[in-house]
């Protein structure tokens, strides 16, 4: 008889974003007039800039016509973008070579599907909250045990990144083999300062772990001298590989295009104990079971780093930015206490009166009509906090704002 894969069995609920759609569409067939403002996923509301529409039609053209049509690309990435990728890395000061780059569909896919190349004893580090994808996937590839008290998993190493700890992952107790770290950290919106990267990097040299760094927000990054790139800091090289996307930056969801960075120099151990580089695995693995992203999104991703490009995304993230302010300022100033919003698109906000997380969910739902992501969602550590994207159009953020303000 056909066995499953258990381990899918300890995963604890549906995944986050599905389960809040449900509870809203619920609600929404129950109260068919009401206007409902979601700022729930952080998904993009601002249509393609365009130099990017531009360089998408022009794409698609050349595949209507015999000369310029293309089939399977590099799987990899065309050498045109992993160019471009490389050059933007080299312009925020961080060394990447285009053959290091991967063009992916997304960086959701690429951080869960990174750990496959990695042994299934290792152990992982992960912070609470965290961005759910990494623990699920470790929980699939049965690198974890069950799930135990406050829905925390066995095995795997929480790093409780709080307000106390001003959102700053501190080191493990003890030796782990392979963290996760995110910055501008979905959901807490909180940056990691450089020193707090390059102890990291220290902590992974000293104990041969690897790094597996998410920088899908690093271009909502405001204050100057923030780091953006993990290979800003030295040595990291050696140990980490870094994840970007298009998706919140550029207005890609819907059309899907990121990019991973695996530096040929990151090396790990195999079961004999050798060193083998990294890239080579992830290159098998992505040539095996991925075909790469589509030519005319490859060619809308290249015009994003073109300088009209730059300029239009810029201001598409100016836009998100200054919603991220109003509802920073704007809840700050009817009392709650707010995190977040300076550095990423998210605002991490205290649940008042000892509501917990998906109480608070219920209320603002029920009582304003807005959407939010509980803070429970992400982790234990997330209880009593809520996450408010600032991926909307600007009267409706507005408007969310003013109503939260009532309830
Ligand atoms: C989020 O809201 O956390 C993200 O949109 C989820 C994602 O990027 O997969």
């Amino acid at each position: 008889m056909a066995k499953i894969n258990s381990n899918y069995q300890k995963l604890q609920a549906g995944y986050l974003f599905p389960e809040i759609g449900r509870r809203v569409r619920a609600f929404a067939a129950e109260n068919p007039t009401a206007k409902i403002l979601r700022l729930g996923i952080g998904d993009v509301v601002l249509p393609l800039p365009e130099p990017i529409i531009s360089a998408l039609k022009t794409a698609a053209d050349e595949m209507s016509q015999k000369e310029s049509f293309k089939g399977y690309g590099p799987e990899q990435g065309y050498d045109f973008l992993l160019q471009a990728v490389a050059a933007h890395y080299q312009s925020q000061g961080a060394n990447v070579e285009a053959d290091e780059v991967f063009i992916s569909d997304g960086s959701k896919c690429d951080t869960a599907n990174i750990q496959e190349i990695f042994a299934t004893d290792n152990i992982i580090a992960v912070t609470d909250p965290v961005y759910p994808v990494y623990v699920d996937t470790n929980v699939m590839a049965g690198r974890t045990g069950a799930a135990e008290n406050l829905g925390r998993y066995g095995k795997l190493v929480y790093l409780p990144t709080t307000a106390e700890n001003g959102f700053d992952p501190p080191l493990p107790e003890g030796k782990v083999d392979i963290v996760y770290l995110c910055s501008p950290n979905n959901p807490t919106g909180a940056v990691m300062p450089r020193s707090s990267l390059e102890k990291w990097v220290r902590y992974a040299q000293a104990n041969e772990a690897v790094i597996l760094f998410d920088a899908a927000y690093e271009a909502f990054i405001r204050e100057p001298g923030q780091v953006h790139s993990i290979y800003e800091i030295e040595g990291a090289r050696d140990v980490a590989i870094e994840f970007r996307s298009l998706s919140k930056t550029a207005g890609f969801t819907g059309i899907r295009c990121a990019y991973t960075v695996v530096p040929k120099s990151l090396k790990a151990h195999n079961d004999k104990g050798e060193l083998v580089a990294v890239h080579g695995l992830w290159l098998r693995r992505q040539t095996t079971k991925f075909n790469g992203v589509s030519y005319p999104i490859q060619k809308a991703a290249e015009a994003v780093f073109s300088p009209e490009g730059k300029k239009a995304v810029e201001d598409n993230i100016a836009y998100y930015m200054e919603n991220a302010r109003i509802i920073r300022e704007g809840l700050a100033a009817a009392g709650f206490t707010v995190y977040g919003g300076v550095n990423a698109p998210y605002i991490w906000l205290k649940v008042p009166g000892g509501l917990t997380s998906w109480d608070f969910f219920d209320k603002l739902l029920r009582e304003a009509n807005v959407v939010g992501t509980p803070g429970a969602g992400f982790g234990s550590c997330g209880e009593g906090y809520f996450r408010l994207s600032a991926f909307g159009f600007r009267e409706n953020v507005e408007e969310a704002v003013r109503r939260i303000k009532e309830v």
